[in-house]
């Protein structure tokens, strides 16, 4: 039995993130993930405008991947019912595992569960107390989680502040291995690691560079090959670090891709692949085609970026502040500081105008600089952008936002 007092300071936490806008409420989608959605809300279904998801390519409900997945249902059931190296290995999972390393360009590919795994694996896997990390200050929760799993010592820089990278490359030299650890895209404010010059710095202080790349596999670069191919950098990026549950069809997963033998290191050491099922054999075999399907054709990462920079010109016009108005990427932080103004506004947003967006808060990003981040979408239609845009000038102008 809990005793009295640990419910009640419970309590008290939960009403005062309540009372500060930080509290995360849920809304419970009842169709599949896509541009119109319908969520319920109030004891009733109500039809929304999604503009939340991280279903960028918008393959998340793609008929074609379905009608795949079911077939694989078929053929391989739900899943392995066991870890990969007992008898969790299916042939899919070689298969897809070599697409990926061929279409990113390493010699081999790793899948976790999640990316969240991946990044709990990789570091205790490959660095102990004689090495150090050098880590970006805003890299994403599970790099800090799986860094803190690790013996290796811990320096961080300012994510873009290359002469603070350099600095601490500097103060770390003595250690054995040095990684810099980045994530590739800043999912938070959409910003993009200044790869070319992390690269450098590694290469001048013999440094490996670990990338996460979720924010970016299959849409970012000409060709969807990430960070690496927009930034120039492809073969200059040891260890590459993603995820399945975004823009490679959402339903969920993680892989870490490099040489061959830091991969077969993973497989015999990376808790999270030795001691956990792997993804599901539908994954695989999805991902199998969608990285067929990117490869074919451009049109999805196209309409992607046309729709992105629609909509960055639009929200800027209309007076909001985003949070690099040069930005590419489909992350767009509309900032508001105050943490219940935001949370306020995306309220109005969903409730009144129907557009589905969420307000993020401390300590998902730094106190008073609360936001809205539009997540744009290939599902999105002209319309579909020009109703969200109508929508935020609406709420902006009766919030006081804009003028
Ligand atoms: C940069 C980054 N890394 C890792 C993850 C975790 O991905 P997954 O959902 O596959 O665990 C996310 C998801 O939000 C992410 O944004």
């Amino acid at each position: 039995m809990f005793k009295n007092d640990f419910l009640t300071n419970i309590n008290e936490e939960l009403e005062n993130l309540k009372a500060n806008g930080l509290y995360k409420g849920e809304y419970e989608i009842i169709t599949s993930q896509s541009a119109n959605i319908e969520i319920f809300h109030q004891n009733s279904k109500k039809k929304v405008l999604n503009f939340c998801a991280n279903n960028y390519l918008g393959l998340a409900n793609n008929q074609n991947l379905i009608e795949i997945a079911k077939k694989t249902l078929d053929e391989y059931g739900l899943g392995t019912a066991s870890v990969r190296f007992i008898c969790g290995t299916f042939d899919l999972h070689k298969k897809f595992e070599k697409k990926l390393a061929e279409f990113l360009g390493y010699e081999d590919v790793i899948t976790f569960s999640s990316c969240f795994s991946a990044n709990g694996g990789v570091f205790a896997s490959l660095l102990d107390e004689h090495d150090a990390i050098i880590s970006a200050d805003l890299n994403h929760a599970s790099l800090i989680d799986g860094i803190r799993l690790c013996k290796a010592h811990r320096y961080f820089y300012k994510y873009n502040d290359m002469l603070d990278l350099e600095k601490k490359l500097q103060e770390a030299q003595h250690h054995k291995n040095l990684m810099i650890v980045t994530d590739g895209v800043f999912s938070m404010d959409g910003d993009i690691a200044k790869l070319n010059q992390i690269c450098d710095l590694a290469e001048k202080y013999n440094a490996i560079l670990l990338v996460d790349d979720s924010h970016a596999t299959g849409f970012i670069g000409e060709n969807g090959r990430g960070t690496p191919e927009l930034c120039k950098v492809e073969g200059r990026v040891d260890i590459l670090v993603s995820t399945l549950g975004k823009a490679i069809g959402g339903a969920g997963g993680g892989f870490i891709a490099s040489k061959k033998n830091v991969i077969d290191k993973l497989r015999n050491k990376a808790r999270p692949y030795l001691f956990s099922n792997n993804i599901l054999p539908i994954v695989a075999s999805v991902g199998i085609e969608i990285i067929d399907m990117i490869s074919q054709s451009k049109y999805l990462i196209k309409k992607l970026a046309e729709n992105t920079l629609y909509f960055r010109k639009k929200i800027i016009e209309a007076g909001f502040t985003i949070h690099d108005p040069d930005g590419v990427h489909p992350v767009v932080p509309v900032m508001l500081g105050d943490a219940v103004l935001a949370s306020k506004f995306a309220k109005m947003m969903i409730e009144e105008e129907g557009v589905y967006v969420i307000a993020f808060s401390f300590p998902v990003v730094p106190k008073n600089s609360a936001r809205i981040r539009v997540q744009i979408s290939a599902s999105h239609e002209r319309e579909h952008l020009e109703t969200a845009i109508k929508a935020f000038i609406k709420v902006g102008k009766k919030l006081n936002v804009i003028s």
